[in-house]
């Protein structure tokens, strides 16, 4: 893939909770559905079947397990529970790839997925088309009714594909940090250019603000309710953190000083042997980044990339700043004041990641998407190179673990002086 990655355009989508809705169409729902698909397997066609199967740590998935998991995905939510005529492709499938629904029953054990080199990737590929076909078969047959109740599922499943798309890329290119030989997943990949105009600082003057997903868009539970929240003063950084910056964090010490450090990072740190950011080599002398397109040399002008909350809360607190909370975020790139809010790097912000006032998780095995995750990680705004196109929007929240740094992970900082 490129900079320009993606060929998905936007879904035609709507709400997953689906309030207020015209019939959905199931020419339109169709298109969508094999957009999406076709991406998947558009990043899996440059990985050969050895790719596949790799998994290079716990957290990080084979490929061929993201091509089976999203295809589970519509064969447990939609299929299985709506179509009658429907026939599992595999009775062991639902356990090898169900990821965490304990309400869709066992599954197989996450950080053991690596060892699966049974069913092999082309019994992935024909489960795919087997799916895809039922699909397509349903959808077109559909009558009014059962089409407003799938919809919503069908437009969630295609969502969370998106999802593993991304995901698709940030594993398979750890995996390729691993190896010696470094190989790029693109050759022809380069990181996107930011765009670095405009005054450095962004005011944003003490106010109250609604935040939070409205209308009839396709977003996610964890986006509503929408709700007021009480922002600035603050000014925040138009442009993204550079590795220019973060080479000079490195220089004066900035990883061995635990004054800058959350105690819990700097044990993380330490632990690690973190130095630099992730996918960081120093070859003969000079620091190297290992991305899509290969080992490349570390660009003082990109932004920085595969950083955890913890370096980046230790870095804006060398910086004598702050992170920006997940609201100020919002509000400013609402108001299209931050560079590159889209399409470099996810932004950490220092909000927990917590329910929005007044939130419940939908009701049934989807409820399981993303209430159960909040506690314990961090907000993310904004998207990533590898993040579909179609797929980001103001009020997304993305959220890991303070310790992660495998995903295309930068920041930007915030002023409170
Ligand atoms: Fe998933």
């Amino acid at each position: 893939m490129t900079s320009s990655a993606s060929a998905t355009a936007p879904l035609p989508i709507t709400d997953a909770r689906q309030t207020s809705r015209s019939a959905p169409q199931s020419g339109s729902l169709i298109e969508a559905f094999l957009t999406v698909r076709g991406e998947t397997e558009r990043r899996a066609a440059l990985l050969s079947p050895e790719d596949q199967v790799i998994q290079s740590m716990p957290d990080a998935s084979p490929a061929k397990w993201h091509r089976a998991h999203t295809t589970w995905f519509f064969e447990q939510f939609v299929l299985g529970q709506h179509c009658r005529a429907y026939t599992p492709f595999h009775a062991d499938y639902a356990f090898l790839f169900n990821s965490y629904y304990v309400s869709a029953g066992p599954r197989h054990t996450r950080g053991e997925r690596g060892l699966i080199t049974r069913p092999g990737v082309a019994d992935i590929a024909a489960y795919r088309r087997h799916v895809d076909a039922a699909m397509v078969d349903f959808l077109g047959s559909a009558d009014a009714a059962t089409l407003a109740d799938i919809a919503p599922l069908v437009e969630v499943g295609l969502n969370h594909e998106q999802q593993h798309q991304e995901l698709m890329l940030t594993d398979i290119l750890h995996a390729f940090a691993q190896n010696p030989i470094a190989p790029a997943y693109d050759p022809s990949w380069t990181f996107p250019t930011p765009t670095g105009a405009g005054e450095e600082w962004v005011s944003l003057p003490e106010g109250i603000h609604t935040v939070g997903h409205a209308g009839d868009g396709y977003h996610f539970d964890n986006e509503r309710p929408v709700h007021r929240a009480l922002v600035g003063p603050v000014k925040l950084a138009r442009n993204l953190v550079t590795n220019a910056d973060w080479v000079a964090f490195m220089a004066d010490g900035g990883y061995a000083t635990a004054t800058l450090w959350l105690m819990d990072g700097f044990a993380a740190a330490s632990r690690e042997g973190w130095q630099a950011p992730g996918h960081w080599y120093k070859v003969e002398g000079e620091w190297r980044i290992m991305t899509l397109g290969g080992l490349k040399p570390v660009d003082p002008n990109a932004p920085v990339c595969h950083v955890s909350y913890y370096e980046a809360d230790a870095f804006a607190r060398w910086s004598g700043r702050h992170l920006p909370t997940e609201m100020e975020w919002e509000v400013a790139a609402r108001g299209h004041q931050l560079n590159d809010a889209f399409g470099i790097v996810w932004q950490w912000t220092r909000s927990a990641y917590s329910p929005y006032p007044g939130y419940r998780a939908i009701e049934g095995a989807l409820g399981e998407y993303n209430g159960k995750f909040m506690v314990n990680q961090l907000v993310l705004r904004g998207s990533s190179l590898a993040t579909p196109a179609g797929h980001s929007r103001v009020t997304y929240r993305n959220f890991f673990y303070p310790h992660h740094r495998w995903q295309f992970t930068g920041l930007r900082l915030a002023d409170y002086a």
